[in-house]
């Protein structure tokens, strides 16, 4: 489905992604790890046109997709969520999820809604499929809850929603279990498996916690300064020498530095 070629992001003089390259293939789950600063999430903010590279390309079944713009690559069926979930608090989570279609096709917000409110049928059909999410996400009793009073982990459970408002092909989940309970983690991973069984969602997947990734991916690429350490099962990755020596690596030097 995706591959990535020789791929450099640099900030500066820093080199965040120097020279990766991996492929996902149609229909995995694939999970992304490494230690803090990997360039993980810069990886993902360009494959998902969020930020130009500075070389290399990025294919899609074929297709050079490199450079473009997030709206472009989502009707392509290219999603994306975010680390720090996107919501928009002062609406309700039904809301959240009915605005997606629009928001992403690059419409303003304002035409966005002004156009939603005019077109009864539409506002219907989203309205029905965003019941449908909420359901499937197992969140239906906080529709009507503005989305700044649900917490940490339901926003998470939001952002998978968003990817679930249109036909997507693949998602790129970043760390979309960070600061969630177990409960909720074992929800959106329910989630993440259903979608891929029933809806054939392919997903590249970045978390720290290795249990979830061990539940659900296979393969597994571990990155580290910016390049492809290693790729294989769950398995072969945590016993690679390189990747052991990876997180104790940093493990000493952000001691040294201070970095968190
Ligand atoms: N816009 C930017 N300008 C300068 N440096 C950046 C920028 N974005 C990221 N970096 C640096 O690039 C490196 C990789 O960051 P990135 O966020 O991709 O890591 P990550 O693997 O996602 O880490 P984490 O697991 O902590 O989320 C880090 O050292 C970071 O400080
Ligand atoms: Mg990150």
């Amino acid at each position: 489905m995706i591959a990535v070629e020789n791929l450099h992001r640099h900030f500066g003089g820093f080199r965040a992604v120097d020279g990766a390259s991996l492929k996902i293939a149609t229909g995995s789950i694939t999970g992304l790890i490494g230690p803090n600063g990997a360039g993980k999430t810069t990886l993902f903010n360009v494959i998902a046109g969020r930020l130009k590279p500075t070389s290399g390309r990025v294919m899609m079944a074929g297709e050079d997709i490199t450079g473009l713009a997030p709206h472009e690559l989502f009707h392509k069926g290219l999603l994306r969520t975010f680390q720090i979930a996107h919501e928009f608090g002062s609406m309700t989570v039904r809301e959240n999820l009915m605005m997606v279609p629009a928001r992403q096709s690059g419409e303003t917000l304002w035409n966005a809604w002004f156009r939603r409110k005019a077109v009864a049928a539409e506002e219907r059909r989203l309205r029905d499929k965003a019941d449908e999410v909420l359901e499937f996400l197992t969140i239906s009793h906080l529709a009507d809850e503005k989305a700044a009073n649900i917490s940490g982990g339901q926003k998470k459970l939001l952002e998978l929603g968003r990817t679930m408002m249109v036909d997507a092909r693949i998602v790129f989940l970043d760390e979309v279990g960070a600061g969630v309970n177990r409960t909720l983690l074992n929800t959106i991973g329910d989630a993440i498996v259903r979608l891929n069984q029933e809806r054939g969602y392919t997903f590249c997947v970045i978390e720290h916690d290795m249990d979830f990734i061990a539940r659900l991916c296979n393969p597994v690429i571990c990155m580290a300064e910016g390049k492809v350490l290693a790729e294989g099962t769950v398995e072969d990755v945590k016993n690679d020498e390189r990747v052991i020596e990876a997180y104790l690596g940093t493990g000493l030097k952000n001691k040294v530095v201070g970095h968190a």
